[in-house]
């Protein structure tokens, strides 16, 4: 099982990912987690050259074939290895951030990242994807209240970031392989909210 976890900054994606993991864990699943852009050496490497820095250090094209290339390396490191291994795989960000943030509100060609993306992937997409929607004003304002280096995107006008979470909506909406939950709501609301979700996904299969 592949999950996924998207959403703008601060919406409380890496908090659920953790809560997740020590959930599927403590209930006795083989389970790891990843991150995009991130997860190997290679791709925390390629992180901190996203995610730091002056916001027009690279153009547009630059930046995706960068994110392009962390996940290359982290699905075939990572990703594969664990799902071939029956093993559940959480990734904090995958597809769906380059779609919104490179493809939507970057105006790179939809088509050309999906092509790109499912070559490294072989067409893979996750089994659930959980999309925290939440304002930006205020996941911005979660962000950058705690000591954080990457700050890059953080940097990019509450216009992107509005744009950002449309994207998302759009993406999401009509097609229920996501899940899109509300993100102003408690850390311990939210938990609970997937992982309802997932036992009845589990007991499903
Ligand atoms: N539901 C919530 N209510 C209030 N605060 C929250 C909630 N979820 C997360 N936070 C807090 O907001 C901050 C950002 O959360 P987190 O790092 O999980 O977001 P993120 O989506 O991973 O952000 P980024 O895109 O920057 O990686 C943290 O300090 C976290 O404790
Ligand atoms: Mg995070």
């Amino acid at each position: 099982m592949f999950i996924v976890f998207e959403g703008g900054e601060g919406s409380g994606k890496s908090t659920q990912v953790k809560l997740l993991y020590e959930y599927l864990k403590a209930n006795g699943y083989k389970v790891i987690v990843t991150r995009e852009p991130g997860g190997t050496k290679i791709g925390e490497q390629l992180r901190t050259i996203l995610l730091q820095g002056k916001i027009d250090k690279m153009n547009t094209i630059t930046e995706a074939l960068i994110f392009l290339a962390a996940r290359s390396d982290n699905w075939e490191k990572i990703i594969k290895p664990a799902l071939k291994n029956n093993t559940i795989v959480i990734c904090d960000r995958f597809q769906d951030s380059t779609l919104a943030y490179q493809g939507i509100c970057n105006n790179i060609s939809i088509d050309l990242l999906n092509d790109i993306c499912s070559t490294i992937t072989n067409n893979t997409v996750p089994d659930r994807t959980y999309l925290i929607d939440i304002d930006p004003v205020i996941g911005l304002r979660r962000s950058m209240r705690h000591c954080n280096k990457d700050v890059r995107f953080e940097n990019k006008s509450i216009e992107y970031h509005k744009r950002v979470r449309e994207a998302y909506l759009q993406i999401a909406n009509n097609n229920d392989r996501y899940l899109i939950i509300d993100g102003t709501t408690t850390i311990e609301k939210v938990n609970n909210i997937i992982t309802q979700d997932i036992n009845n996904r589990l007991l499903k299969r």
